[in-house]
This record gives structure tokens, C-alpha cells and sequence, in this order.
């Protein structure tokens, strides 16, 4: 019974990158614990949440690491990204200077994991949509160019949230 149970476990690290106050941890904290917080401080160091999915009536659990976009605050680099077989790569869709950041994350995740890791490019505060700096298709078309899956998101109203976690998750699975 136990090692049945055992074996049908599966974990898997998921990262989050992407600039400052792009809405990281309140994707997380979204997802994980359907909060969001309007005055979220920017994350210290490393923080991660694991979260269950069920996958074809499989337990997967994932466990999603968070970490800050401000360089001062950010842990060791290559711990952060050891092991992860997932990434969701974020921008503001309200402010473009975080889109044109995602190549610099893109190099990043490149040197420090492997080729085969699934990324999501994430166009978070889909809820902005009067004060958009990114249309829908530079995101599709950067995604396109670079092989990455897309999704817009809103961390403040749940669009997608769910979505873009569990695309990545079944995807490894
Ligand atoms: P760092 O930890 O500094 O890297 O920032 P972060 O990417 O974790 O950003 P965080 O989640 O702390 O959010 C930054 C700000 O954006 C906060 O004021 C949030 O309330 C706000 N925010 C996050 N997601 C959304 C969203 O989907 N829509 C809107 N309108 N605001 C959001
Ligand atoms: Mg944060």
C-alpha cells in the first residue's frame, strides 16, 4: 500500500522569474492560496509554495519557487534554478520596459537549466487594459520566436491564473 502510494508521487520545481513588481508573488500567492495583496512587498531572497494538481487522476505536486526581480534582493542565482523542470517567465503588460527584460531572463534561465525545461511567458495585470504597453501580439510573437507557451494573466482578478500554473505542471508531467 505505502510504496504504491510513493510511487505515484511526482515533484516537480517550477520557477518564477521576471522584473520587479511584475506580480510574481501574487501569482503565487493566487494560485496557491487564492490571496492577493494590493501592497505586496517585494520578496527578500527565495520563498516557494507546494501545491497539488491533479493530473489523469494523478497526485503531482509542484513546488513553485518565487524570488525577487530586484538583483540586491536575490538569492544564489544557480540554487534557484537547480533542478527546476518548469519556468513562467513574467512582464507587466502595462509597462513595456519589463517585456523587453524577458530576453536577459530568457539568458538567464538558459545558462543555469537545461533546454528541455517548459516555460510559460506570462503577461501578467491583464486587468490594466487601459494602460496596455504590450499588445497581445508582441507577447504571441516574442513566445513564438523563442518556443515558449503564452497566456495573459491577472493576479488581482484570477484570469488564467490556474490556467498558466497548470499548463506548465501537465506539460512536464
Ligand atoms: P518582486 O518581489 O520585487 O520581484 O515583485 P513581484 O514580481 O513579486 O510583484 P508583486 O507580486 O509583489 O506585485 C507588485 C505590485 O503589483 C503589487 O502592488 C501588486 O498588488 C500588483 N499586482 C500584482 N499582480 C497584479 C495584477 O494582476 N493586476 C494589478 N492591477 N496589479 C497587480
Ligand atoms: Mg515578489
Amino acid at each position: 500500500e505505502e510504496e504504491e502510494v510513493v510511487e505515484e508521487e511526482y515533484l516537480f520545481k517550477v520557477v518564477i522569474i521576471g522584473d520587479s513588481a511584475v506580480g510574481k508573488s501574487n501569482l503565487l500567492s493566487r494560485y496557491a492560496r487564492n490571496e492577493f495583496n494590493l501592497h505586496s512587498k517585494a520578496t527578500i531572497g527565495v520563498e516557494f509554495q507546494t501545491q497539488s494538481v491533479d493530473v489523469d487522476g494523478k497526485e503531482v505536486k509542484a513546488q513553485i519557487w518565487d524570488t525577487a526581480g530586484q538583483e540586491r534582493f536575490r538569492a544564489v542565482t544557480s540554487a534557484y534554478y537547480r533542478g527546476a523542470l518548469g519556468a513562467l517567465l513574467v512582464y507587466d503588460i502595462s509597462r513595456c520596459s519589463t517585456f523587453d527584460s524577458i530576453a536577459r531572463w530568457l539568458d538567464e534561465l538558459n545558462t543555469h537549466s537545461d533546454t528541455t525545461v517548459t516555460r510559460m511567458l506570462v503577461g501578467n495585470k491583464c486587468d490594466l487594459e487601459t494602460l496596455r504597453e504590450v499588445s497581445v501580439e508582441e507577447g504571441k510573437a516574442l513566445a513564438e520566436a523563442k518556443g515558449l507557451f503564452f497566456i495573459e494573466t491577472s493576479a488581482l482578478d484570477s484570469t488564467n491564473v490556474k490556467t498558466a500554473f497548470e499548463i506548465v505542471i501537465k506539460e512536464i508531467y
